[in-house]
């Protein structure tokens, strides 16, 4: 059965602590269409705080999810993050694109805190149409060696990527593909995922900061064994239920304060670190986390703005059967990234 036929597709691959996800996204018609959605489960030791643990587990799971997708093409996209990624918006002398790039290893020294022996560059000028004496650029230093790791367990895995994305521009791509009329003014994009949460704040639809803080679905479900002797199990069904269960207040507002307090940090040192910066108007939420019952709101009433949910699938066209057994509802907010990623169209 030809279920993809010579078609133009890419297959975003998200490989997260708690879960494997790929998304492959078919840009043969007038739209993209969401074709399938494979989800694979990792144990808690094979990815801890971003580093692989156990490379053939890892390996194992990405190959098993790349196959179940049952898309023949070498078009997979996958993304670096964390620490060792900076993406920086700044002002430099209006040039030419070339010779921007001749300028800017020179530039990135001013502005990322990475020897420059050992870093990928990139950059995307902002206004390109601008006639102002100045542009606005926004620069990725990315480490050398996180961007070959994650080369090499790909390519262990039997999966070379076609392109490695920055986890950032893949969040904000499908926020902007589902959320178009959001982007105005300043709003953060939290990703709550098994354990870490990345925090992008975009300003007029330009990312302008982002930063991963270590909380995730991994804490809230230790906290939740410890202080009710429940099980792994048991906590993790509280976590993906649909009710606030009383026992899930107390980690909630824990939790939920380590959140809030890695936002205003980000929000304090963008307004003493760049000119004209305003305040952040609303939150969308998305990933595992986002899903706990009760967090959203009790965010929003510590922050005092709109937090709401943000779904990858709200303005996607999806095939019938991609989900196949999955819960469309239940998944959905954990695509965000891989949805990003797929959406890239690899020539
Ligand atoms: N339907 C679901 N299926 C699986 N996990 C779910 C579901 N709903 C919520 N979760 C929770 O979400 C977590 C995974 O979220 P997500 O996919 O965003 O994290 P991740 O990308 O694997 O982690 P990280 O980005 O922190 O490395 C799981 O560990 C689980 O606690
Ligand atoms: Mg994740």
């Amino acid at each position: 059965m030809a279920l993809f036929g010579r078609k133009k597709l890419t297959i975003g691959l998200d490989v997260g602590s708690g879960l494997v996800k790929a998304v492959v996204i078919d840009h043969s018609g007038p739209v993209p269409e969401l074709a399938k959605v494979v989800i694979t489960p990792l144990n808690d030791t094979a990815i801890v705080e971003g580093e692989v643990m156990d490379h053939g587990i890892v390996a194992d799971a990405i190959r098993q999810t790349i196959a179940a997708t049952g898309a023949k093409t070498k078009n997979i996209v996958a993304a670096v993050g964390g620490r060792d990624v900076i993406v920086k918006k700044i002002q430099m002398e209006r040039v030419k694109e070339q010779q921007a790039r001749e300028l800017m290893r020179w530039e990135a020294e001013q502005h990322v805190p990475f020897d420059m022996d050992s870093v990928e560059l990139d950059f995307q000028v902002l206004d390109p149409d601008g006639d102002g004496l100045d542009m606005s650029v926004l620069l990725v230093a990315a480490k050398r060696d996180l961007v070959e790791a994650k080369q090499s367990l790909l390519t262990e895995a039997g999966a070379s990527p076609a392109v490695i994305d920055v986890d950032a521009f893949a969040l904000h791509n499908a926020f902007e593909a589902n959320y178009p009329e959001a982007l105005t003014g300043t709003i953060a994009l939290l990703n709550i995922g098994n354990e870490a949460t990345n925090l992008n704040i975009l300003d007029e639809g330009v990312p302008i900061l982002t930063r991963d803080l270590g909380v995730g679905t991994r804490r809230f479900r230790e906290d939740l064994q410890r202080e009710n002797g429940m099980s792994a199990e048991d906590a993790e069904d509280l976590l993906r239920g649909y009710d606030r269960h009383p026992m899930l207040d107390g980690v909630v507002s824990m939790r939920g304060e380590e959140i809030a307090i890695g936002m205003e940090r980000a929000a304090t040192f963008l307004s003493t670190s760049q000119r004209n910066f305003g305040t952040i108007r609303a939150v969308y939420a998305c990933g595992g986390g986002a899903r706990v019952p009760g967090l959203l709101p009790w965010l929003s009433d510590r922050l005092r703005i709109p937090v709401q949910p943000a779904n990858a699938l709200a303005k996607l066209a999806v095939r019938e059967g991609a989900f196949e057994f999955l819960s469309t509802d239940e998944v959905a907010p954990l695509l965000m990234l891989p949805v990003g990623l797929a959406l890239r169209a690899v020539a």
